[in-house]
């Protein structure tokens, strides 16, 4: 089963050779379907849910695809979901569906940084990969087939804005390497994921509100005030280096504490997360561990939902 949801993967630019000045999410699954030789005789059923630039990605949009893809993984004769995505948000989806989705059989998303219009689009291998991996006995969890790789959702995140090898999994690296048509896998598949299946019972409208907010020279805290202000009942910082906080933000972070909002200390750096232990009077705020903070965000969402 392929879902759509948009992103370059689907784009179309109306500028021959163009790699950008396209419009995200123009085509439909069935489309990237039929752009793939090697995909024509397989059983492959393709819906599209969404045909959105994955920057718009919304909460709605989510329990719609965890949905259907809880629903699909159902039916006995499908053997695994792919979900095509934008790249932009895909690691904030794929840990929402870790969460909300049993995946016991493959969920495997793919994207890809360069429109289907391209001279050399990413887009058919990557989603060749993806199905031929969703398709594989045994392997289960919520993964990402790109760039030749495969990676768990939970440990996935874009590095780089324009280059084809756009994602890594940080210090966890790939789960498992496509080459030449054979899989070499290098890790255990992740674990079912699903403790949040309830969320999803629970009206978009109602979620709590989670914002992020990053810290940086000459920070402040009346951002972080101001969002607690207009509702925020969870913060995830966006912290610099091992997840350190500007004092001024950190003032303004303990302060919301006291109110009963909760925040999270992630690292706004490019690869890895927080270590703890490292005795500062940051370190007393509970930190997001490998999370990015996008990341980190739907997982207090997700944390708040299950306690509300
Ligand atoms: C998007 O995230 O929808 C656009 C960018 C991309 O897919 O690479």
């Amino acid at each position: 089963m392929v879902i759509g949801t948009g992103g370059t993967i689907a784009g179309a630019a109306t500028r021959p050779g163009a790699h950008l000045g396209y419009q995200a999410g123009a085509l439909a699954a069935q489309a990237l379907v039929d752009a793939v030789p090697a995909l024509a005789g397989r059983a492959i059923e393709a819906h599209s849910l969404a045909q959105i630039d994955s920057s718009d990605m919304d909460h709605a949009t989510w329990v719609a695809l965890a949905r259907a893809v809880a629903a699909h993984l159902a039916r006995p004769e499908v053997a695994g979901v792919v979900v095509t995505h934008g790249t932009d948000t895909l690691e904030e989806t794929a840990v929402f569906l870790h969460h909300t989705v049993a995946a016991t059989k493959p969920v495997v998303m793919t994207a890809a940084m360069r429109p289907a219009t391209a001279p050399s689009p990413d887009g058919p291998q990557n989603l060749l990969d993806a199905v031929t991996l969703a398709a594989t006995p045994g392997v289960q969890g919520v993964l990402l087939a790109f760039g030749g790789a495969v990676y768990a959702g939970t440990e996935v995140r874009k590095v780089h804005g324009y280059r084809l090898e756009a994602f890594t999994a940080g210090d966890a690296g790939p789960l498992a390497l496509r080459q030449d048509g054979r899989l070499r896998v290098l890790r255990a598949w992740p674990m079912v994921g699903g403790d949040a299946v309830a969320a999803l019972a629970v009206p978009v409208a109602d979620w709590p509100v989670v914002d992020i907010v990053t810290s940086h020279a000459g920070a402040r805290g009346e951002g972080l005030a101001a969002l607690v202000a207009a509702g925020a009942r969870g913060i995830v910082i966006a912290g610099t280096g091992n997840g350190s906080v500007h004092h001024a933000l950190l003032a303004a972070a303990e302060a919301a504490q006291a109110r009963g909002v909760r925040v999270r200390r992630a690292s706004r750096c490019m690869a890895g997360g927080v270590v703890e232990g490292g005795g500062r009077a940051a370190d007393a705020l509970p930190s997001a561990g490998d999370a990015t903070p996008a990341q980190a965000r739907v997982r207090l969402l997700l944390e708040l939902l299950r306690s509300s």
